[in-house]
């Protein structure tokens, strides 16, 4: 039996520990081996929650159980989160992740830290569409040539009704949040820092760049006018906060911010909570992917596949790392030579 530890049991932690138990047959059968949720831990331990897993309030309890083999750190933020993560894999527990704001600061160190024991984070870009697996295997022999779309669900949430339904601002800000969708701090989603962070792990799997939020151009949603909204729909645009990681010979250009799309286009058909990204690699051309980008239940669907790919793999066995060589030296591009 593998068992798992679970820091943080909110929207996306206590999805994890039902899916655990509601789909137990399968996920077993596919991981080859039982996954038992052991313990979780949440802030307050007299919220109201409905929720298949024994919890406590106390981290260490977590983290000094040898038994548990496997830590899956849900809890958000950037600084405790890292010291939670940092200890878990000093001890030899493998990690599993799906914290975009951390992975942008410390994705790096963490890795060392990591060393040969398994360390992922699916779930941190995109939701539930499987980005990062099919960047590091299913397009590995490919030179990324660019990387487009939607990844933030709340922003494209807020953006679709604002547009469609003329909802204002604020009214759907609030219904994101209940409904699961926005950061802890909403800020992080409305002013671009969200889709930031899940493009700086996309441009280190694809491309090896080593940058932080404070290197690119971020713009969010927040100064978009109703002037905005209506212009859109009078001519039949969307408007969608695009996160954008294009190569130029050996320069990468990473950028988040919002674009004016004709309805007619793909992308602009990529409606409410659902993320749409494309990626054009040099040998297999432009492929998409389509899904649910935030949400409890179908975040906790990309923790457990890495949760099931450790059971197979055995947890000394990590994946392809952020550092993999890219056959030429690639720098990002200033973001003040970029031109949006
Ligand atoms: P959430 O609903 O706010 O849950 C956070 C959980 O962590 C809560 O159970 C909270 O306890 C617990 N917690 C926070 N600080 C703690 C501390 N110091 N000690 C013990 N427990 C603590 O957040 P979420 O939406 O599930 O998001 C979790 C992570 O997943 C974040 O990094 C987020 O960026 C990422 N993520 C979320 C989504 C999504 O759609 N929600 C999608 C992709 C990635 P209480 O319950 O007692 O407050
Ligand atoms: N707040 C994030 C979003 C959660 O709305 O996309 C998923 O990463």
């Amino acid at each position: 039996m593998l068992k798992v530890g679970i820091i943080g049991v909110g929207t996306v932690g206590a999805s994890v520990a039902n899916i655990l138990r509601d789909n137990k047959n399968i996920i077993t059968a596919r991981a080859g081996i039982e996954i038992e949720p052991v313990l979780g831990v949440v802030s307050n331990l007299n919220k109201d929650r409905d929720v298949s897993i024994k919890l406590t309030d106390n981290i260490d309890e977590v983290l000094n159980d040898e038994s548990i083999d496997i830590v899956v750190e849900l809890m958000g933020g950037i600084e405790k989160p890292y010291e939670v993560v940092k200890k878990a894999l000093e001890k030899g527990k493998a990690v599993v992740t799906a914290n975009k704001a951390l992975l942008a600061y410390h994705r790096y160190d963490l890795q060392e830290i990591a060393g040969d024991t398994a360390f992922e984070y699916e779930a941190a870009i995109a939701g539930g569409i499987p980005i990062v697996n099919a960047l590091r295997d299913g397009l590995t022999a490919n030179n990324i040539l660019s990387i487009k779309g939607i990844m933030n669900g709340t922003c494209n949430y807020m953006l679709t009704k604002m547009i469609d339904e003329g909802v204002d601002y604020d009214t759907i800000l609030k219904e994101s949040q209940e409904l699961g969708y926005a950061e802890a701090d909403p800020t992080f989603d409305v002013g671009g820092f969200d889709a930031a962070h899940k493009l700086l792990i996309l441009g280190s799997i694809a491309y090896g760049i080593d940058a932080k939020p404070e290197d690119i151009l971020i713009e969010g949603i927040e100064n978009i006018s109703p002037e905005d909204i209506d212009f859109a729909s009078e001519f039949d645009y969307s408007i969608k906060l695009l996160t954008i990681a294009k190569k130029i010979e050996n320069k990468i250009e990473l950028r988040v911010h919002p674009v004016l799309i004709p309805n007619a286009q793909m992308i602009a058909k990529v409606d409410g909570v659902m993320n749409g990204v494309s990626v054009i690699g040099d040998k297999v051309g432009e492929t998409m992917y389509y899904g649910p980008g935030a949400g409890g239940d179908a975040t906790a669907s990309a923790v457990i596949a890495n949760i099931v790919d450790i059971a197979r793999r055995g947890k000394g066995s990590p994946m392809l790392g952020f550092e993999t060589s890219y056959g030429e030296e690639l720098k990002l591009m200033n973001k003040d030579d970029i031109q949006t």
